[in-house]
């Protein structure tokens, strides 16, 4: 009987010369997607280099302005202590009404500075400002809002127009009213039409501040339209305010530093 002769399979040249070519596509392939995840990954890392970097960079702005308490939010929500009492208060030595209460001549050091500059570059363009109350204690707001709830009638019908004890950004020594003569220094809504207003509205945040009760708002602010009230907040945040139109509840709400 024949023997069986045992098959011998060979691999042939051509095979191995086949899947040499298929290995290096193989491998040219990957290494080409894995450089293009590396990119991709090295774009991003750079984007977000870039974005953090003019995050920082405003945030840092913001903090400089804020740490000095100059982000404080004082309203009918959030209110401050009978003893609160900001502890670098200067008086306000020139710009007042003489007729009002030297007890409320004061403000915050850095926001006295700037009302300062304000008003004299105002006085410098031919304007007349002045202030007539700054800072407020505790005890003077809770005299004011016993008269205003007696001239009003209702605490309700006060509260539109007059803070109640605690609750007024006066006592923050940071806010300010201020008036003018053709109006015989009082604050009233008209101030807005005099040049005094107008000059306000446009200029005040290059010192620093923000006209806090606006046109509108009321929802927001609790309180009616205040033309006269400006409050120091630093000029980055001022600008940034007054930009975008919005008041300092929106501004603070929206501000994740
Ligand atoms: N007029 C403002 C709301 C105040 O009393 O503080
Ligand atoms: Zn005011």
């Amino acid at each position: 009987m024949k023997k069986k002769r045992k098959k011998k399979y060979r691999l042939k040249p051509r095979f191995f010369v086949i899947i040499a070519i298929f290995l290096a596509f193989v491998l040219s392939v990957s290494s080409c997607t894995i450089n293009k995840i590396s990119d991709k990954r090295d774009d991003k890392k750079s984007e977000k280099k870039v974005s953090q970097q003019v995050d920082v960079s405003r945030a840092e702005l913001l903090k400089a302005d804020g740490n000095n308490g100059l982000f404080i939010l004082i309203n009918k929500q959030n209110a401050v202590e009978d003893w609160y009492t900001p502890a670098d208060l200067v008086p306000i030595e020139s710009y007042y009404a003489i007729d009002r209460s030297a007890e409320c001549r004061y403000m915050r050091s850095e926001a006295a500075s700037a009302f300062l500059n304000l008003a004299a570059d105002a006085e410098a363009a031919g304007l007349d400002i002045v202030m007539t109350t700054a800072y407020r204690s505790y005890d003077y707001q809770t005299t004011l809002w016993n008269q205003n709830v007696a001239r009003y009638g209702s605490e309700e019908e006060a509260n539109m127009i007059s803070a109640k004890p605690g609750q007024s950004e006066h006592q923050s020594g940071l806010a300010v009213d201020i008036s003018t003569e053709s109006i015989g220094y009082k604050l009233l809504e008209s101030f807005k039409d005099t040049p005094e207003g107008q000059w306000i509205a446009e200029h005040a945040h290059e010192y620093g501040f923000i006209l806090r009760y606006l046109d509108g708002k009321s929802d927001i602010t609790g309180y009616v339209y205040e033309p006269w009230h400006i409050r120091y907040v630093g000029k980055t945040a001022a600008a940034e305010i007054h930009d975008s139109g919005i008041t300092l509840e929106e501004y603070l709400n929206q501000l994740e530093i």
